[in-house]
């Protein structure tokens, strides 16, 4: 018998022994966050960490997360599915994109693009309608696949989709009418949800035969419910000329123009159309990306799984290449990983370059709940980690730079002692607050009231002790400085 994840092609998505992770609880709101363990063994690039835990989590944990690196919650999100949470800039300015939506055992996912501006108002809901077909026939408010969301300098965003169709699998020892995934991807327009371009991997069989699949048409794959899935796209970055797009069950990244027709493509396992120097293997990768593209070639980074349920041998690294369109080549420039933490990650994960002069890299291990930051020399600068192994799972992770005032009040909340009262002070998402002003209130619509503490921020909650408080209503600002940023209601105690 395969194990259930056999036909459930590549995401691991929750465990099948649930493994208890410690999980933060504040009294002044109603998070439960897994506990970021962080081990920092060098200087990092500022900036705070983006992730999207899900599986063995709480509630109260599985949602949009962002921590210190320290290990303090910063923001928590709606309790929800999310992938790719991330700052990137739209029309020049800061906004923080996320997916969310549901995830299915295949590996991939319904759902939209949330984009939030500074205040954390959602400016644009990105969505994708269209004829597609589902495992079960039902409809789907939208058809973005969890892989990526991708906003391009032309202010557009990149997405995945995954539809079911009924094709001739006998060349790969399949049936003549079984049912696969195809890999779409969509540019679409942000404010409008017009879709601009659109691309299909099985549209291209001529060029991506299912031969060089190295995913296999297993015993109980071909049917509706349970259909073979050739490709799994999972990235996908503008070029010059138009697209990369990281195909994962290839083992390959394709070059295409803007009509979709492909340009060249590179190999994990032999080079495809260019000879490799080097290390320059990989498998089953995610997160492929380019950087420095000139007319002569460009840098290609991805996190290098080299992993599958199925096939776990050499641990996951990330992988660092120079392609050379003149020489026909693919060099490989660096593979980092942990010699002290060797990680074999199944499914997922990302790889980012943080800094181009130091070049300083941030990795997330997908079904793996780490994340690590290498410096220059390939040294691991920060490890933490937020689940046990296979049982939560993030599916790509970021350092991003952020400054956040939220549009909604900091939290408040007061618990008696024997002598006065506890106060309990939060505000979910601002970046730049460092400390509180405690003030006590006649009534809860008085103005004219008078500070009783302050206290510097300590992470996420801070609290404070009042002995003997003038009255029983009270109130608390967040202040960077002297600037007070936001204010609490009047609470009564
Ligand atoms: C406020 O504190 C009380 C106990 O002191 C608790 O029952 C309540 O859930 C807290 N409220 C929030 C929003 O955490
Ligand atoms: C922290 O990281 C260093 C360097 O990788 C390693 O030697 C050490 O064992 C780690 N400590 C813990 C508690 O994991
Ligand atoms: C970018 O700014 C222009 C000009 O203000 C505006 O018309 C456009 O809608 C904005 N695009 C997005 C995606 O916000
Ligand atoms: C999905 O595949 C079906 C065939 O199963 C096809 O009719 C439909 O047009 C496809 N949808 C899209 C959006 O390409
Ligand atoms: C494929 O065809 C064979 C022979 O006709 C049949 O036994 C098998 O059930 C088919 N598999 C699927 C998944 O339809
Ligand atoms: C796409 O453009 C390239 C370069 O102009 C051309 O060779 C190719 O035939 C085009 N493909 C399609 C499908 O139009
Ligand atoms: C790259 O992969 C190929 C095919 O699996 C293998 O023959 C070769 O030894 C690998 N090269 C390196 C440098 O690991
Ligand atoms: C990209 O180009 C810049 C400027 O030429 C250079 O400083 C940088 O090292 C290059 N990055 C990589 C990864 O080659
Ligand atoms: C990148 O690293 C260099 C060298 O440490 C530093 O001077 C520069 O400020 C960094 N750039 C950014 C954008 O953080
Ligand atoms: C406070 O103001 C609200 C609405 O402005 C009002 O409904 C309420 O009665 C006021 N409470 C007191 C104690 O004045
Ligand atoms: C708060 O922090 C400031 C500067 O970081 C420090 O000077 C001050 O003593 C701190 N106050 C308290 C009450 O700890």
């Amino acid at each position: 018998m395969v194990p259930w994840w056999y036909t459930a092609g590549s995401t691991l998505l929750l465990s099948l022994g649930a493994a208890a992770w410690d999980y933060s609880t504040y009294n002044s709101i109603d998070f439960q966050p897994p506990k970021l363990v962080v081990n920092k063994t060098g200087t990092t690039e500022p900036g705070f960490l983006f992730l999207g835990p899900r599986g063995d989590v709480r509630p109260a944990g599985q949602a949009a997360l962002i921590y210190d690196d320290e290990g303090n919650l910063v923001y928590e999100g709606p309790e929800e599915v999310t992938a790719n949470f991330m700052v990137q800039q739209l029309n020049g300015s800061d906004v923080i994109t996320f997916w969310a939506g549901d995830m299915m055992d295949l590996g991939y996912g319904y759902g939209s693009v949330h984009i939030l501006d500074n205040t954390y108002q959602e400016i644009h809901t990105v969505t994708l309608t269209g004829d597609f077909v589902t495992p079960d026939n039902s409809p789907r408010d939208s058809y973005i696949d969890l892989h990526e969301s991708h906003i391009t300098p032309r202010n557009t965003l990149l997405v995945t989709a995954y539809n079911l169709t009924q094709h001739d699998l006998t060349s790969i020892g399949g049936n003549s009418s079984d049912w696969m995934l195809d890999s779409h991807f969509y540019e679409i327009d942000i404010v409008t949800n017009k879709i601009l371009n659109s691309w299909s991997a099985l549209e291209q069989e001529a060029d991506i035969p299912l031969t060089t699949s190295h995913q296999k048409v297993g015993k109980d794959v071909g049917t509706q419910d349970a259909p073979y899935d050739a490709y799994h796209i999972n990235a996908i970055t503008p070029t010059n000329n138009g697209y990369l797009v990281s195909l994962r069950h290839m083992w390959s990244g394709y070059y295409l123009h803007n009509n979709g027709s492909i340009i060249w493509r590179v190999s994990g396992e032999d080079g495809g159309d260019f000879k490799q120097i080097g290390n320059a293997n990989f498998s089953w990768q995610h997160d492929m990306r380019v950087f420095n593209e000139t007319d002569e070639g460009l840098i290609l980074n991805l996190f290098n799984n080299a992993n599958t349920p199925t096939d776990s041998e050499t641990p996951t690294t990330g992988v660092s290449l120079a392609i050379d369109l003149a020489k026909k080549t693919v060099t490989g420039l660096r593979s980092l990983t942990d010699p002290n933490d060797p990680i074999h990650s199944v499914s997922q994960g990302s790889y980012q370059l943080l800094n181009e002069t130091d070049s300083h890299v941030f990795m997330d291990y997908g079904s793996i709940s780490k994340v690590k930051e290498f410096d220059g020399d390939g040294n691991v600068v920060l490890s933490a980690q937020f689940g046990e192994d296979n049982s939560v799972a993030s599916y790509r992770g970021y350092r991003c730079q952020w400054s956040a005032v939220p549009f909604w009040k900091p939290s408040v909340n007061v618990s008696r002692t024997s002598t006065g009262a506890t106060v309990y002070m939060s505000w979910n998402g601002a970046t730049d607050y460092d400390n509180w002003v405690v003030y006590s209130a006649t009534s809860e619509n008085s103005t004219n009231n008078q500070q009783i503490s302050t206290a510097n921020r300590t992470g996420f909650e801070t609290s404070v002790t009042l002995t003997n408080p003038p009255t029983n209503y009270l109130q608390v600002a967040a202040l960077e400085g002297n600037k007070v940023l936001g204010t609490s209601q009047v609470i009564p105690f």
